[in-house]
């Protein structure tokens, strides 16, 4: 199983709070659903709970993971890791479409080995209140930068990001 990380976290990888993310940055969505569209998500119950209307997100195969069975209209529920990767073998055997996981933290760090690439938005402000935290790839070893783009500045939030990808060295 070879997952790619889609997450936007504030300086410090912080990325929740009281179950809602920390900031909506319009072009950063629009960038996530594009990069994900007709591809796989895979999340934690919480994270799924927290989409609007706690619905699938749309065209794009949705898989929850919960250790209880949930009541999905469109979506997949697997309730363990083995679960999770029977099903993406069955789902997706010849890995056309990418695996993105979308959080939240306990999902991000119980399958942090198995992230081969990272799309994370920084932006530069550390949140006061925050709760949901995902590992610092900075720190990571097992990780460089192959890429980070320049600074934009979102208007409505008045905050400064930019986009970096992260990919696990061989
Ligand atoms: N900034 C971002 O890009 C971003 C993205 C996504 C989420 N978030 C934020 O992250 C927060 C949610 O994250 P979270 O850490 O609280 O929750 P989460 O990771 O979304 O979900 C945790 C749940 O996933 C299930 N789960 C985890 N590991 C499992 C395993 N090995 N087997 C079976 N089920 C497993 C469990 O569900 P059950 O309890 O049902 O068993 C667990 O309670 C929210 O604040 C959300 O807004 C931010």
């Amino acid at each position: 199983m070879k997952l790619t990380l889609i997450v936007a976290t504030d300086k410090n990888f912080g990325i929740g709070i009281n179950g809602d993310m920390l900031f909506y940055i319009g072009d950063d969505l629009k960038r996530f659903k594009e990069l994900t569209m007709d591809n796989i998500v895979i999340m934690g119950r919480r994270t799924f709970e927290a989409l609007p209307n706690s619905k699938e997100l749309p065209n794009r195969t949705n898989i929850v993971l919960s250790r209880n069975k949930l009541d999905l209209k469109e979506g997949i529920s697997v309730s363990s890791i083995d679960e999770l990767e029977d099903k993406l073998g069955e789902i997706n055997p010849n890995k056309e479409k990418e695996e993105f996981l979308i959080g939240g933290g306990n999902l991000v760090n119980t399958l942090w080995n198995y992230i081969d690439k990272a799309l994370i938005t920084i932006v530069n402000k550390g949140y006061e209140e925050v709760d949901t935290h995902i590992p610092n790839l900075f720190n990571d070893e097992n990780f460089e930068v192959v890429s980070e783009s320049e600074e934009f500045f979102d208007d409505k939030n008045q905050l400064k990001y930019k986009f970096y990808e992260f990919k696990r060295r061989v």
